[in-house]
């Protein structure tokens, strides 16, 4: 058998749930825990959250069932999709190919964030915490894990190397089975969370600041909550299309995205929910960028009883929310080698992984003083690893969004399109409006707006 015969023939999920917890397993990560808290806190919070949700529900949604659509429809990994369903067109592979590329770099520096969550594991396994409720010593401690060199490196290998090890071994099956439990366990963990959030003084507070107006909101703002908009559900480079290549013709495409989102928004505001009442009851900065949640959750687990159990608990499951993320991360550009290349999945994945490994060493020494951390922040006023993440999530992700919804709105058929989405002609004509127009048109023109040019 063949690669390419060996992936299309009877590599599907086993059911489509498994499918629902493989998706909402890539787009719910450390983009909703650690990431949308902290930007939320950055951009001062409600109409930031405000934005973010309009772009879910108009941007985000429409693209993911185009995504998953196209994958489904050609059964095959991003570059092969876009050939088979454009008669072989180069400008469309080129598309794809960009998407294979934002993989590359977006998990070059998620593996550097994932490894702080490893770390804050063994730490919680080996009470390595500070004792006592100052915030300051928390702050110092998550300080001098983002400067030191030699752990960074040391997570950022441990992280890639079980990654690797589970995308050498395929997604399916094994990663449906990891995703159903560690889904419904995290979720379990975060409704537990969420209610401690709910009695602490500063809750009235916290949801002032995230569902209220904030002067803060600039452009660029914008740009981000759209760019993250993406990066949480896993959109614009092809991962939910390389999900959807496993898709079997009789799952209904609507209804399983619209529970992936649903999944993915719900666990972003809910981390907003548990760590504002902490930052605002302990009287630190909502705006403390990076270490948010590394300060806030040891601060505040370790005052209950049994705190070191909850705290582990929280970063067990954060882990394996940044490892099922990861590994869709890493599925695309190795789907892409064997599908496109006829690679084995032994060599694609290994490859890949190396090269990625490599391309993150950069943003694991951001917190130093050297060239990649304090050099850089002198001459762009961003780190390396602040630099890769605004570029990929603030302008690769929707570019590859930009590129999918014009595939879908104008490239593919309407025979192709109505069988996916015909059941409900008025669902269908919103859909295919919004994919068609105001998808690219809204895009280009946050992106416009944020570079001053408008
Ligand atoms: N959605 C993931 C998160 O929120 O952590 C990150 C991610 C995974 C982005 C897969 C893009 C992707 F293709």
């Amino acid at each position: 058998m063949t690669n390419q015969e060996n992936r299309t023939a009877s590599n599907h999920w086993r059911s489509t749930f498994g499918f629902i917890a493989a998706a909402a397993g890539s787009a719910v990560g450390l983009g909703n825990i650690w990431k949308f808290p902290y930007i939320t806190g950055q951009n001062g919070g409600g109409t930031f959250v405000l934005f973010y949700l309009l772009c879910i529900v108009f941007l985000g949604f429409p693209i993911m069932v185009a995504e998953v659509m196209v994958g489904k429809i050609s059964q095959s990994s991003p570059v092969r999709a876009y050939s088979r369903l454009s008669n072989q067109s180069r400008l469309w592979q080129v598309v794809g190919s960009i998407g294979v590329i934002t993989g590359f770099v977006i998990l070059s520096y998620y593996s550097v964030v994932a490894g702080w969550t490893l770390h804050y594991l063994f730490l919680s396994i080996t009470k390595g915490f500070p004792q006592g409720s100052q915030p300051e010593a928390y702050a110092d401690l998550f300080t001098s894990l983002y400067q030191s060199v030699r752990l960074n490196i040391w997570w950022h290998t441990v992280f890639m190397g079980i990654t690797t090890v589970i995308v050498l071994r395929g997604v399916r099956g094994g990663i449906e089975r990891v995703a159903e439990w560690g889904m419904i366990a995290l979720f379990g963990l975060l409704v537990g969370l969420a209610i401690y959030s709910s009695t602490l003084p500063g809750f009235p507070t916290s949801l002032e600041f995230v569902f209220g107006q904030s002067a803060k909101f600039t452009w660029s703002s914008a740009l981000e909550a759209l760019g993250h908009a993406f990066f949480s559900l896993s959109l614009g480079m092809g991962a939910m299309l390389t999900y959807g290549s496993y898709l079997q013709r009789r799952d209904n495409i609507v209804t399983t995205c619209t529970a992936i989102a649903i999944a993915d928004t719900t666990v972003a505001i809910g981390a907003c929910l548990i760590l504002f009442p902490i930052t605002f009851s302990v009287g630190l900065e909502p705006a403390a960028g990076p270490g948010l949640v590394f300060i806030n959750i040891p601060l505040a687990l370790l005052q209950l009883p049994f705190g070191q159990i909850w705290l582990l608990v929280f970063f067990l499951l954060l882990s394996l929310a940044a490892l099922t993320s990861a590994i869709s991360l890493l599925e695309v550009p190795t789907a892409f080698l064997i599908d496109s290349l006829g690679w084995s999945r032994s060599m694609a994945a290994s490859c890949c992984a190396a090269l990625i490994y490599l391309l993150g060493f950069p943003s694991a020494v951001s917190g130093g003083e050297g060239f990649w951390g304090e050099g850089l922040k002198q001459i762009l006023g961003m780190t390396w690893f602040d630099t890769v993440d605004y570029l990929a999530s603030n302008w690769l992700l929707p570019l590859g969004g930009i590129g999918i919804s014009l595939f879908v709105g104008w490239r593919l058929t309407y025979q192709q399109r109505k069988q996916e989405l015909g059941s409900l002609p008025w669902l269908y004509s919103i859909l295919v409006f919004l994919i068609r127009w105001l998808i690219p048109v809204a895009i280009v023109l946050v992106m416009l707006h944020a570079l001053g040019v408008l």
